[in-house]
């Protein structure tokens, strides 16, 4: 970044990406970050434990849907950079109740851009030639695709079917109109699944893993042949440090690792790898555990990114492959015990109860196991 001395605001820097990013971030001594997140239950400052106290690093507890808020932060810090992963992420969560994410998605988007406008408009020279907004977002904008479909490719319309991906579509609008219409220098990464540590255990991998350990069922919902194209966490967060540092202006890059799995396989993977790492448990063969269950209303059959604008024009290339990224993860959540600990007690019990509760954990075969 040009304005070195100034920092780099990230939002949602306490979550799973977010987090991933603001280590990686600061392991190379770039700006600062002020890192600027509400703590959901999915928000956890524990991420960030390997950097607390580093004068490089200063986090404000705050939502992005309170303006008064937002704007003493920009006037108080001055950055270079607006990063911007603050969201509700999860789409069963969005299924159960999807307001808290009209919320934090649309509103708490349109209230940074707006922020990000008036804070632009005290900038001068450089200053003001150099500032960025880097919106973060997912490939669910672009709904499902058939198997034969060509990846999601930059172009390819919008056609959200969830209210997360809904959710997430109407802020990738927002970032544009802004674009369009006021000239606010933003950029915008449309990403694939992202996996590896520190992710919230809502989510299939960590869920998958966590459950397998405590010899619990793992619920694959449907069939089991959702397709989903799995990106190693770091190579995201190297892909944004790429848009950020030489993206274009109004340009929107797909970030994805050309890696596209069925749910199924994955979890087989899991259960081998932990087969293999865990050689003295009892739940082992850790398969056994396997239940197919009831599938996720409006479940997405497939996803996969075409990444080669990102790749092409900006040189980006993902470094894991999906076996050294999930052995890497596998371990990751074996070495942390105590991190999952933390993170899975309280309110977690209630999630795993609301989600998992009405679906019938039965063996089905995959075929009886489709969504009523
Ligand atoms: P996450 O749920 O793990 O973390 C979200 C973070 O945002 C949490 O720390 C939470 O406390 C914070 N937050 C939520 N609402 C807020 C608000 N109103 N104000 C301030 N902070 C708030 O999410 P994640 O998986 O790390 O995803 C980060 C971003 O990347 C999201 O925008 C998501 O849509 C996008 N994304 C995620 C994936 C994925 O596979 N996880 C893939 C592509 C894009
Ligand atoms: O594609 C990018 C998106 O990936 C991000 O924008 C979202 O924030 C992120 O949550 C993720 O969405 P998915 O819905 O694809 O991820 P999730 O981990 O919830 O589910 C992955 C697949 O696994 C999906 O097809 C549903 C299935 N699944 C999930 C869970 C939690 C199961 O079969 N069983 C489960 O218990």
């Amino acid at each position: 970044m040009t304005q070195l001395k100034n920092p780099i605001v990230v939002t949602g820097g306490a979550g799973f990406i977010g987090s991933n990013f603001v280590l990686h971030w600061i392991g190379q001594k770039k700006n600062k970050v002020v890192n600027f997140d509400l703590l959901t239950y999915a928000g956890n400052l524990g991420n960030l434990a390997s950097i607390e106290g580093n004068p490089d690093h200063v986090f404000v507890r705050g939502d992005i849907s309170d303006r008064k808020m937002v704007d003493t932060l920009l006037a108080e810090h001055r950055p270079a950079a607006i990063v911007h992963f603050a969201a509700e992420s999860h789409v069963d969560r969005s299924i159960v109740g999807p307001e808290a994410f009209l919320r934090a998605n649309i509103y708490g988007t349109f209230t940074l851009l707006e922020a990000a406008r008036a804070y632009l408009a005290t900038l001068e020279g450089d200053a003001k030639d150099a500032f960025r907004f880097l919106h973060v977002s997912t490939d669910e904008v672009y709904g499902t695709l058939e198997p034969n479909d060509p990846a999601f490719h930059e172009d390819t319309p919008f056609a959200p079917n969830s209210p997360y991906a809904a959710s997430k579509a109407a802020s990738d609008h927002l970032v544009r109109a802004w674009v369009h219409t006021y000239k606010l220098p933003a950029l915008i990464t449309n990403c694939s699944n992202n996996y590896g540590p520190l992710q919230f255990p809502e989510k299939l991998l960590p869920l998958m893993i966590n459950n397998a350990l405590a010899g619990k069922p793992l619920p694959v919902y449907g069939d089991g042949m959702q397709v989903r194209d799995w990106l190693f966490v770091l190579d995201h967060c190297r892909a944004i440090e790429t848009v950020l540092e030489k993206g274009r202006i109004g340009e929107t890059y797909n970030v994805g690792g050309g890696n596209q799995q069925a749910n199924i396989d994955v979890v087989h993977m899991i259960c081998d790898l932990l087969d293999e790492l865990v050689p003295d448990s009892p739940h082992r063969p850790y398969r056994q555990l396997i239940r197919f269950v009831q599938d996720r209303p409006g479940h997405d059959r497939r996803y996969a990114i075409d990444a080669r604008k990102l790749e092409t024009e900006l040189g980006w290339r993902a470094q894991e492959t999906f076996a050294t990224g999930l052995r890497k993860t596998v371990e990751w959540y074996l070495n942390n015990k105590a991190w999952m600990e933390e993170v899975t007690s309280g309110a977690y019990q209630n999630w795993m109860n609301a989600n998992y509760g009405h679906r019938n954990e039965a063996p089905l075969s995959p075929a009886t196991a489709g969504a009523k």
